[in-house]
């Protein structure tokens, strides 16, 4: 039986909440009960996603907006301040990403991915905070590539190393508000841009060998995780950084243990 979340009358804004991940994050919280705002730069996307949440029949909110701009975050947090109050869950998921050898890599096509993912989550956390409400559930959306080096990765690595650094502080700062400060860190997950253009070969993992359950994860895993982290159930869970990612982020180290029982068989 599937887990029943119920987050009527929550309020929920999710940054970069307009495609992919995030919005199926955002289409979980509005299936819940809760109501929801998205926020990200490209208007088509905004209006979609919110005539998508809008058939769960629930509040719905929209903003173009830039993360790397902090006015235009605040404004979207004073607008749903105003109309609805507190925002109870926040989820910072706005992210870039491209392969690139650091070798060939420009000043700004460093700076830009730092931007987004880093500076943008900072922004987001910055700006948000004091919309909270008590006992608040945040949620950034990492990445394994935080922890592990990832070839023609160093600025997504450098960016969400930074990303999950800032959850743990944050969770050490507000913890005494009852505010809940985790991330995500989601493994390959099928039909999204990310793997698009991170796997373009095999975008839904089908070939996937590398991964202890065999296949990619879908936006329907990540979403759950983010209802449950939201939920009284997670009560106790804060300055966490939780893959979901089917045991692919251990491969790394399977394969420092092979090359020990190849040294050993020598
Ligand atoms: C090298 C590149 C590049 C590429 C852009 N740049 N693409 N360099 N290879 N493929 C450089 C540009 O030349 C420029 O530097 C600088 O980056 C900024 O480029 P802009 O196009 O001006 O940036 P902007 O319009 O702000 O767009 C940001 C973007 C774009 C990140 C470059 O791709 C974007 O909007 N992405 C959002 C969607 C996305 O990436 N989704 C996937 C997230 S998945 P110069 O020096 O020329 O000025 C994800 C997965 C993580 O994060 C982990 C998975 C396991
Ligand atoms: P996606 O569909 O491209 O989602 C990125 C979202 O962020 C889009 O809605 C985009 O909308 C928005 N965005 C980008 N730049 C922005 C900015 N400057 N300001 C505001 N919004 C911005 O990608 P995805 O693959 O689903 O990835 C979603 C999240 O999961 C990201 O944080 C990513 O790092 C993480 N992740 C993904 C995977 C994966 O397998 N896909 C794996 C690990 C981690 P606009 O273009 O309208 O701005």
């Amino acid at each position: 039986m599937d887990v029943q979340f119920d987050f009527t009358g929550k309020n929920a804004v999710v940054f970069g909440g307009t495609t992919g991940i995030n919005l199926a994050v955002a289409d979980a919280f509005a299936a819940a009960g809760a109501s929801v705002a998205v926020a990200s730069r490209k208007q088509a996307n905004v209006d979609a996603a919110v005539e998508r949440l809008r058939a769960h029949g629930g509040k719905v909110s929209g903003f173009v907006c830039d993360v790397r701009d902090m006015d235009s975050v605040s404004e979207a947090f004073e607008t749903v301040a105003t109309q609805w109050g507190p925002v109870d869950v926040l989820v910072s998921g706005a992210a870039g990403n491209f392969l690139a050898e650091a070798a060939a890599l420009s000043s700004n096509g460093f700076k830009v991915v730092v931007d987004i993912d880093l500076n943008g989550t900072f922004h987001v956390m910055r700006a948000g905070f004091e919309h909270l409400s008590p006992g608040a559930s945040v949620i950034n959306i990492t990445a394994p590539q935080a922890w592990i080096p990832v070839r023609y990765q160093a600025h997504v690595c450098a960016a969400k190393a930074g990303v999950d650094q800032l959850t743990r502080v944050l969770a050490l700062e507000w913890g005494s508000k009852g505010i809940r400060v985790n991330a995500i860190a989601p493994g390959p997950i099928a039909g999204t841009e990310g793997m698009a253009r991170l796997s373009p070969n095999d975008p839904n993992g089908e070939g996937i060998k590398t991964i202890p359950l065999g296949r990619f994860g879908s936006k329907k895993e990540i979403a759950d995780l983010a209802l449950f982290l939201s939920s009284s159930a997670a009560s106790y869970i804060s300055g966490a950084v939780i893959p979901c990612d089917g045991g692919g982020s251990h491969e790394s180290i399977r394969a420092v243990e092979e090359a020990g029982r190849v040294f050993a068989a020598r």
